[in-house]
């Protein structure tokens, strides 16, 4: 931005009217990142042109008057901020700095905190007493939140907590950090969501919309915590006079203190105990923004002095914001291999996480209707360590009117076709087979193990057949040419033919087989062979409606509209047509009646041990194929257990319990009637 007087007094405006919604209204439009980033912005303008700095300039202060809600309390000592540094260079310049101003700060040892992302309390105790509890406000006079205060639970009520011989001044001020636990807040939000109530954003905009409540049963019912960390005030007696032996005095006196906090000899020490930050940032659960950075010897670096509001004996080291703000310019619509149709975001680039970013998913359209996102909205959005990003959540309070509402797609945004929600379900479809986003996935089923089971067709392949322009549908398979093969990369003679060969071998597959490989939603192994025995050929199954359907055991009612539909669907019933003109003959084989006229109809299967003619796999197929049953393991209910090399304890039941015992060769002989 120019450095004009001008841009500087809007510059101003606009952070002091940031500051009022932070701290006066709990709702703020921008994340802590670019408020910062506007200070920023305005101590380069301050800099260059000293003389324009008066009273109300945003630098001069360290936050916004208090609202009326609360009695004003001044507090005993400024409850001052601090100054940020953003990379390790920064942190030494700040050392150098001080170093120059006091010599003794080279041996100074130093304390690493934790920097919490939650709200400043200022707890008074009196004779050991809670008194009062106040928050920030501008540093000078907060607000009275005693009544919310006394509801978290971890903050004690009367000092010392536990018997110990340690003695306290007759007031003690002690200055914490409230925030809400990651799990607490997860475990709120489940509850809010299950009761049909609105959910929070994040941990710290429901710990400050918690603490400053009116009702403070309210703020009882919301499990807050607090960590603290500076002895504000204290007079009648005594306290340690550095950083690490307050932290323990703190802890002895029963005050939650992050067990996080580090001590370090010296400066260097210190610098690469900052190393280990970003895996902790990972596995704590509660938000931190950055890490505090205090000299150890209380009175060396009190003698510092202050920059503004800053204290020169402390330094934030900062983090790169991982929840920024930006502007959603349009939802976007994924569709999957499967189908199902995922939204995601599409907004103004923003630095998120330490990278830029322009997209987050949206999760599904439940998610977008439940929080009420629309285009044009400011959104909150997160990238935390290896996550996708993703949109926790539009900021309501900057809406300006202008904002679209999102509807869910009635048609497949790749092939155009009607999409489907099924009752229930989350997930929204696009139930066209032939939808080129789904077909990759759809042919590489069809041609799997468990279904047609072409060998050779596996992903790559389909890709290159797909990708090439050689295959719309599952049908084109089979009029696939040998040079349309040829012309592929890595396709000499001998693969070709042998794919040609396992496709032509393909059209032998049963019914059941071709069921499963058409890749209706819902419809798997089990079901295809269900209705393959209901209703004995493909047209029995086209000309079946929802209620015959559903009258079939383990076929509920969604089951049954996703078959219905597929095959009312007109180019699916047109590649059922293409697939019988090119050969396919699946009438055949499992169909229950065929089923009883062959050799091993009704009988139970066991196969224990290692066989010469068959793997497992086959050896189960050619049992089905049979008219068999092939089973696991052994019960009073087997017929027959197929006994190869190394049998296991299988052979022994078998045994034990007098069935017969069979070879694979007495096997193959009883199939050959
Ligand atoms: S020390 C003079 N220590 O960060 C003392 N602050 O950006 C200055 N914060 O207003 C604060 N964790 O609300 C300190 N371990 C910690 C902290 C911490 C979180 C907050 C605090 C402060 C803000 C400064």
């Amino acid at each position: 931005m120019e450095i004009t007087h001008e841009n500087y007094e809007s510059l101003k405006r606009e952070i002091n009217y940031h500051n009022y919604l932070y701290h006066v209204n709990d709702s703020p439009i921008i994340s802590d990142s670019e408020f910062d980033y506007l200070l920023v912005q305005l101590r380069e303008m301050e800099n260059v042109h000293p003389e324009w700095i008066a009273p109300d300039s945003p630098t001069m202060r360290a936050g916004a008057a208090s609202s009326d809600k609360f009695n004003k309390v001044p507090h005993p000592a400024p409850v001052l901020s601090l100054a940020n540094a953003f990379n390790k260079d920064d942190v030494r310049a700040w050392f150098d700095r001080q170093v120059k101003t006091d010599n003794r700060i080279s041996n100074a040892s130093f304390i690493l905190e934790p920097k919490i992302d939650g709200l400043t309390v200022v707890l008074r105790y009196e004779k050991g007493l809670l008194v009062q509890g106040v928050t920030r406000g501008d540093g000078i006079v907060g607000e009275d939140v005693t009544a919310n205060v006394r509801t978290i639970k971890t903050i004690p009520l009367f000092i010392p907590v536990k018997d110990t011989e340690i003695k306290i001044p007759d007031v003690m001020v002690v200055r914490g950090e409230v925030f809400m636990f990651n799990s607490d807040f997860q475990k709120l939000n489940a509850e809010l969501s299950a009761k049909g109530e609105k959910t929070w954003l994040n941990p710290r905009n429901t710990a400050a919309g918690s603490l400053r409540q009116q009702n403070s049963d309210i703020t009882a019912k919301r499990p807050l915590s607090i960590y603290t960390y500076q002895i504000l005030y204290y007079e009648g007696g005594s306290v340690p006079e550095t950083q690490w032996e307050r932290l323990n005095y703190l802890r002895e006196l029963g005050f939650p203190v992050s067990d996080q906090c580090r001590y370090y000899d010296d400066f260097e020490s210190m610098l690469n105990g900052l190393d280990r930050w970003s895996e902790i940032r990972e596995t704590i659960d509660f938000d931190i923004d950055g890490v505090v950075i205090k000299i150890n010897e209380l009175p060396m670096a009190e003698a510092l002095g202050f920059v503004g509001k800053d204290p020169r004996g402390q330094i934030a080291l900062k983090f790169p914001a991982r929840e920024v703000t930006t502007i959603l310019q349009n939802i976007g619509i994924n569709v999957g291999r499967t189908g199902v149709l995922t939204p995601y975001a599409i907004f103004e680039p923003v630095v998120c996480g330490g990278v830029t970013v322009s997209k987050a998913t949206l999760h599904n359209f439940d998610f977008i209707q439940e929080r009420d996102v629309r285009i044009g909205d400011r959104v909150l959005i997160k990238r935390a360590g290896d996550v996708i990003p993703y949109v926790i959540g539009p900021v309501i309070n900057a809406r300006t009117g202008d904002e679209k509402e999102f509807h869910i797609p009635e048609t497949c945004p790749v092939c155009g076709h009607k999409t489907e929600r099924l009752d229930g379900e989350v997930a929204v479809y696009c139930v066209n087979a032939s939808c080129p986003a789904q077909l990759i996935r759809n042919i590489e089923h069809f041609a799997s193990r468990e279904a047609m089971n072409i060998n050779g067709l596996g992903i790559k392949v389909v890709e290159q057949i797909v990708n090439a322009g050689f295959v719309h549908d599952v049908s084109d398979l089979y009029i696939l040419s040998r040079e349309s093969l040829l012309s592929l990369e890595g396709f000499a003679e001998k693969k070709a033919d042998n794919l040609l060969e396992a496709i032509a071998e393909s059209k032998q597959q049963p019914l059941n087989r071709l069921i499963n490989a058409l890749g209706i939603r819902g419809v798997g192994e089990v079901m295809a062979e269900t209705l393959a025995n209901e209703f004995g050929s493909i047209d029995g199954i086209i000309a079946a409606d929802k209620t015959m359907f559903e009258a079939i055991e383990g076929i509920g009612p969604n089951i049954a509209q996703a078959i219905t539909d597929w095959f009312d669907e007109e180019s699916n019933k047109k590649i059922v047509e293409r697939l019988i003109l090119y050969g396919l003959d699946p009438k055949v084989e499992t169909h229950i009646n065929d089923k009883k006229d062959l050799p091993l109809a009704g009988l139970n299967i066991v196969v224990t041990g290692t066989l010469q003619n068959f793997s497992r796999d086959e050896i189960k197929d050619f049992i089905k194929k049979n008219g068999g049953k092939s089973s696991d393991s052994v019960s009073q209910k087997t017929d027959y257990v197929v006994v190869g090399e190394k049998p296991g304890s299988k052979a022994d039941k078998a045994a034990k319990l007098g069935i017969t015992i069979l070879t694979e060769d007495q096997l193959i002989k009883m199939t050959n009637v």
